[in-house]
């Protein structure tokens, strides 16, 4: 059976053993567009990665299947190289400023303004801290296909727009250290905003 198969079986739950690591060659690709209309399966992957990062977010569920909180994750990180994300951003107790699956997700424009996360970045594939400013755009505009396959597009800003940003880097094969300054990893040019 292949994965995709494999990992989109009803009863199929994403643990961090589908999660590929920094050196795994896949997350170095530039992913495929998906088809669509979306197949089945395509929607069914969508499903599974919100649903990892739901899992993964609630601290019962969590600490069971031994998660890593996430707030975002992209087809590549299973080894599956498809331009799928999908973005769960908590902003109250309840509530969520982004809960999307993304297929095949555009940035089309952004702003001139760029910002850095103050304590920089993480990712579920990369099991180190690598500290450093990793400059993005403040707001940028996404065009992407739901699952129910309509064509959407979404403004984003702040957190949502840095993780939207660091998810569709994984289809490109790009890494949040990628864009860390090797020589002087917290340089930070004084007009990016630096978000807390
Ligand atoms: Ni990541």
């Amino acid at each position: 059976m292949d994965l995709l198969t494999k990992i989109t079986q009803e009863d199929y739950v994403l643990t961090m053993k589908n999660i590929i690591k920094e050196d795994h060659p896949t997350l170095r690709m530039i992913s495929e567009e998906v088809e669509i209309p979306l197949m089945s399966k395509m929607v069914s992957l969508g499903d599974k990665m919100l649903n990892f990062l739901k899992n993964s977010q609630n601290p019962e569920i969590a600490e069971k299947l031994e998660l890593r909180g996430g707030v975002g994750l992209a087809a590549p990180q299973l080894d599956v190289s498809k331009r799928v994300v999908a973005l769960l951003v908590p902003d109250s107790e309840d509530a969520y400023s982004i809960e999307e699956v993304m297929y095949n997700p555009k940035i089309i424009s952004h702003s001139v303004q760029e910002v850095c996360l103050k304590e920089g970045e993480g990712c579920l594939s990369v099991d180190r801290e690598v500290l450093g400013a990793v400059i993005r755009y403040a707001r940028v505009r996404v065009a992407y296909f739901n699952r129910e396959s309509e064509k959407k597009e979404l403004k984003l800003k702040g957190y949502d727009a840095i993780v939207v940003q660091h998810e569709i880097d994984h289809l490109n094969g790009i890494l949040f250290f990628d864009r860390i300054n090797a020589k002087d990893p917290w340089a930070i040019p004084e007009n990016v905003n630096i978000m807390e």
